[in-house]
C-alpha cells in the first residue's frame, strides 16, 4: 500500500467530455478490467447492487440513436429542442464505449436504497480512477434522459432499480485541464477533537 500513489491517482483524475475524445477504441479487455475494479466497491451485507450495460461498436451507435429518439418521444412538441436531439445523437461519436450504470434493488429490506446507491457510486469511482490510471478519458454523465423512466424501461430495469449515470469512455488528445475545487476543504469539514 502506498498513500502517495493513491493520492496522485485520486487528485489527477479529471472528467473529460466525450466531445474531446478522439475516436480511438478501447479494447474490451480493458473495459473488463475496469468493471473488475468496480466489483470491489464496498457493499453493505454483500448486496453488490452495481449493474452495468456496456455499449460499444454498433451497439453504441444504436444507443445514441435510441437515446435521441427517447428524448423526442418523451418531450412535448413545444419543449422539444433540435439542438438537444442532435447532441444526444452525436455526443458519443468520438467515444469508445458508454457504460450505463444502475443500482439493482435487491431483496434485503434492511439495506436502504441510500446505501445501495452509495455502493454503486463507489463502484463508479473505482472505474473512473482505473480509467485515469490507464490514461483513458472518462465522463460520468447524468444528462439527457439518464434519469427518465423511459431510460429505465429501455434498459430493462425494474421499478425499484435506479440509474446512476452513463459513463462515456474513450481516449483524448487534449491536455488534461487543471482540476479545481471551489469550496475550501476546511468549510466542508468540522473537526470535533
Ligand atoms: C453524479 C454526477 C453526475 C455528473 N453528470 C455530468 C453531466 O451530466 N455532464 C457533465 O458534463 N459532467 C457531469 N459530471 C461530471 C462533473 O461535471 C465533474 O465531476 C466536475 O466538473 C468536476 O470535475 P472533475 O471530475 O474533473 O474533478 C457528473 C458528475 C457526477 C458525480
Amino acid at each position: 500500500m502506498n498513500f502517495e500513489i493513491i493520492e496522485e491517482v485520486i487528485k489527477n483524475r479529471r472528467s473529460c467530455k466525450p466531445a474531446l475524445m478522439n475516436g480511438k477504441i478501447i479494447d474490451n479487455a480493458i473495459i473488463s478490467k475496469l468493471l473488475q475494479l468496480a466489483d470491489w466497491a464496498p457493499t453493505h451485507a454483500h448486496t453488490e447492487p452495481w449493474r452495468f450495460v456496456v455499449f460499444g461498436g454498433d451497439a453504441l451507435k444504436q444507443f445514441s440513436k435510441d437515446h435521441a429518439e427517447l428524448y423526442k418521444t418523451n418531450t412535448p412538441a413545444e419543449k422539444f429542442e433540435t439542438a438537444k436531439y442532435e447532441k444526444l445523437l452525436h455526443n458519443a461519436d468520438n467515444a469508445s464505449h458508454i457504460i450505463a450504470v444502475y443500482m439493482k434493488r435487491g431483496a434485503n429490506p434492511k439495506i436502504t436504497v441510500m446505501e445501495e446507491i452509495c455502493a454503486v457510486a463507489a463502484a463508479v469511482q473505482n472505474i473512473l480512477l482505473g480509467a485515469s490510471c490507464l490514461n483513458l478519458a472518462a465522463l460520468w454523465s447524468t444528462g439527457g434522459l439518464t434519469f427518465h423512466p423511459a431510460m429505465k424501461a429501455y434498459l430493462g430495469l425494474n421499478e425499484d432499480d435506479h440509474m446512476l449515470g452513463l459513463l462515456y469512455l474513450g481516449y483524448s488528445d487534449e491536455i488534461i485541464k487543471e482540476g479545481k475545487r471551489i469550496v475550501p476543504l476546511n468549510e466542508k469539514v468540522e473537526w470535533r477533537d
